[in-house]
C-alpha cells in the first residue's frame, strides 16, 4: 500500500535547533538547510544551518563545561547514561520513524539501529566504571608510581548519515563515560534523529555543554573551526577514506587525538564447503543492510568455483525476491539511496562492469518516479579494473566472481588497500581459523553477516582507519594516560 504525505509527516515537536550550552536556537545567521526524505524527495524539515560562527560558540559551551563534567565521578557519569539509554528504549519507534524518513531504511532496519544505538549506551554506562589505572612497582623504597586515567578533553564528533543513530552513540556515549564534553557535527542529510537524541540526553540530566550540536551543510567549517583551537584534543570522525586523510593532515598544528572509521571494500569469501543456505542469509544482511550504505557492507564476492553456478542461482533469486519502496510500507526490504550523487554512483559501477564483460543477472536499473530507488543488483563475471571490485559502491550490487583455491581466495580478499570487515565461509573449523588469521582486515565475519556489535572492537586496518570504537578499546579512545611518582615517603 502506498505511503501517503500523512504517513509521513513529523511529529512537530522534533527539534530543528541547535543545541549550544544546554540552549537551543538557531543558527546566528538565521539560515536553515532543507531535510527531505530520499523515498520521496519531499522536504521534512527546516533544520538550523551553523556556521564557524555557531561552531566557535558551541566549543566555548564545551571548553567551559568540561572544567566540572571531568570532575563529575564515573558513577554519576554512568547513571545519566543509563537514564538516557531508557529513554532511547522508550522512545524507540519514534527515533525509528525518524530515521526512516530521513535516511530511507526500512522501518524494521530503523528499529535494529534504535537497539543498536542504544546498545552503546548502556555498555559504555556500565564500562564508563572500569577506567582503571594502575601502580607499579618502584626500583626503590621511596617513591610510588601510578598511571592514572583521566579524559581526554573537549571532543569533536563528526558522524554520518548512514547510521543517524548508532554512530552518534558509539561515539558520544563512550565520551560522556570517560569525562569529555562533545561538539556533534552530525550529517547535514539526517540532522534530525541526532537532534531527537540530544534533547534526549538533556531530559535525562546531561549537564548543559556536555553535548552541544551544530547542524550544518558547511561541514569543512564547522571542523575547520574546531580543528584550528588547542581546545579540542580529541576528533572521532566516521566516513570516507578522503575526507578521514583530510583529518589527519588538520589534526597535526594542535597534536588532536584521532579516531577514524573510514571505507571499506569487504570481500565475502564462499568456500565450497559452505553452508549455501546460511551464506545466502548472511549476504542478504551483510549486502543489503541499509541498502549497502554501510562500511562494513561486502562488495566482492568471491566464490570457489565449484559452487559458482549453485551460489550465482540462489543469491538471484533471493535478491530478486527484495521488495523495494518506502521504509514506511510493511514488508519493505530495501529502500532508496540516500541521494541523487549515491545513485549516480551505483549506477555507473553497474554500468561499468556490464562495459566490461559483466552478466546482468537480475536488477541493473534505478526505478521511474522520485526517490533515490536503484533495484536491487547481481552481477556475475565479475573481476579487476571494474569499480565494483576495486571501489565501495555502497549500493545494493551483488558483484559476483570466481575463484579455484583457498589461497587465491585469500589473495584476492587482501588484494585491497582497505582492511574494514571482511568475510568468510566454510563448515571446516581449521580452514575457518586459517583463513581468519589470513585475512588483512580489522573485522572477520566468520559464518557471520553482521558482526558489529556493542562489545567489540569496531575499526579497521591499512586505508581504513585508526582506533577502535565499542569494547573497552572505545573508552579508551576518549581517555589520557598520567603517570604520576610520588616521591619522599618514608619506611
Ligand atoms: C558503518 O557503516 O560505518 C557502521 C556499520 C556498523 O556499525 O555495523
Amino acid at each position: 500500500m502506498p505511503i501517503s504525505a500523512a504517513d509521513t509527516a513529523l511529529p512537530r515537536d522534533v527539534p530543528t535547533d541547535l543545541l549550544i550550552g544546554g540552549r537551543w536556537r538557531p543558527a546566528k545567521s538565521g539560515q536553515r538547510l532543507t531535510v527531505s526524505d530520499p523515498a520521496t524527495e519531499q522536504a521534512l524539515a527546516q533544520v538550523a544551518d551553523g556556521s564557524a560562527e555557531d561552531a566557535k560558540e558551541a566549543l566555548s559551551a564545551a571548553a567551559r563545561a568540561f572544567f566540572a563534567f571531568r570532575k563529575t565521578s564515573a558513577y554519576q557519569r554512568s547513571a545519566w547514561l543509563r537514564t538516557w539509554f531508557e529513554a532511547i528504549r522508550r522512545e524507540r519507534h519514534n527515533l525509528a520513524r525518524l530515521i526512516t524518513l530521513e535516511n530511507g531504511k526500512p522501518l524494521t532496519e530503523a528499529l535494529a539501529e534504535v537497539d543498536y544505538a542504544a546498545s552503546f549506551v548502556e555498555w559504555f554506562s556500565e564500562e564508563g566504571k572500569r577506567a582503571y589505572g594502575r601502580t607499579i612497582p618502584a626500583t626503590g623504597t621511596s617513591r610510588r608510581l601510578l598511571a592514572i586515567r583521566q579524559p581526554v578533553g573537549v571532543v569533536a564528533a563528526i558522524t554520518p548519515w548512514n547510521f543517524p543513530a548508532a554512530m552518534i552513540t558509539r561515539k558520544v556515549a563512550p565520551a560522556l563515560a570517560a569525562g569529555c564534553t562533545v561538539l556533534l557535527k552530525p550529517a547535514s542529510l539526517t540532522p534530525l534523529t541526532a537532534l531527537a537524541l540530544a534533547r534526549l540526553w538533556q531530559e535525562a540530566g546531561g549537564p548543559d555543554g556536555s553535548l552541544n550540536v551544530v547542524t550544518s551543510t558547511k561541514a569543512a567549517a564547522i571542523v575547520d573551526a574546531w580543528m584550528a583551537d588547542f581546545r579540542v584534543r580529541k576528533v572521532t570522525f566516521t566516513g570516507s577514506t578522503p575526507i578521514g586523510q583530510d583529518l589527519i593532515k588538520k589534526s597535526a598544528a594542535q597534536v588532536q587525538r584521532l579516531s577514524l572509521e573510514l571505507g571499506g571494500q569487504a570481500p565475502f569469501v564462499v568456500f565450497d564447503d559452505a553452508d549455501l543456505e546460511r551464506t545466502i542469509a548472511a549476504l542478504l544482511v551483510s549486502k543489503f543492510r541499509n541498502g549497502g550504505q554501510s562500511c562494513v557492507a561486502s562488495n566482492r564476492m568471491l566464490v570457489q568455483r565449484t559452487i559458482l553456478p549453485a551460489f550465482i542461482s540462489r543469491a538471484t533469486a533471493a535478491v530478486s525476491a527484495l521488495r523495494i519502496g518506502h521504509g514506511l510500507e510493511p514488508g519493505v526490504e530495501l529502500g532508496p539511496l540516500i541521494d541523487q550523487a549515491g545513485r549516480t554512483k551505483v549506477l555507473s559501477h553497474i554500468k561499468d562492469a556490464l562495459a566490461k564483460g559483466a552478466q546482468l543477472k537480475s536488477g541493473g536499473q534505478a526505478l521511474e518516479g522520485a526517490g533515490f530507488f536503484v533495484q536491487p543488483t547481481v552481477l556475475t563475471d565479475v573481476g579487476p579494473g571494474m569499480l565494483v571490485m576495486e571501489e565501495e559502491t555502497f549500493g545494493p550490487v551483488v558483484a559476483i566472481s570466481a575463484f579455484d583455491t583457498e589461497e587465491e581466495g585469500v589473495a584476492l580478499a587482501n588484494a585491497s588497500p582497505f582492511g574494514l570487515a571482511a568475510y568468510a565461509f566454510t563448515e571446516s573449523a581449521s580452514r575457518a581459523w586459517r583463513v581468519a588469521e589470513a585475512l588483512e582486515y580489522g573485522i572477520v565475519g566468520l559464518n557471520e553477516g553482521l558482526p558489529s556489535t556493542a562489545q567489540a572492537p569496531f575499526g579497521g586496518w591499512k586505508l581504513s582507519g585508526i582506533g577502535r570504537e565499542g569494547a573497552s578499546e572505545g573508552l579508551d579512545a576518549f581517555l589520557e594516560e598520567k603517570y604520576i611518582a610520588w616521591g619522599g615517603i618514608d619506611g
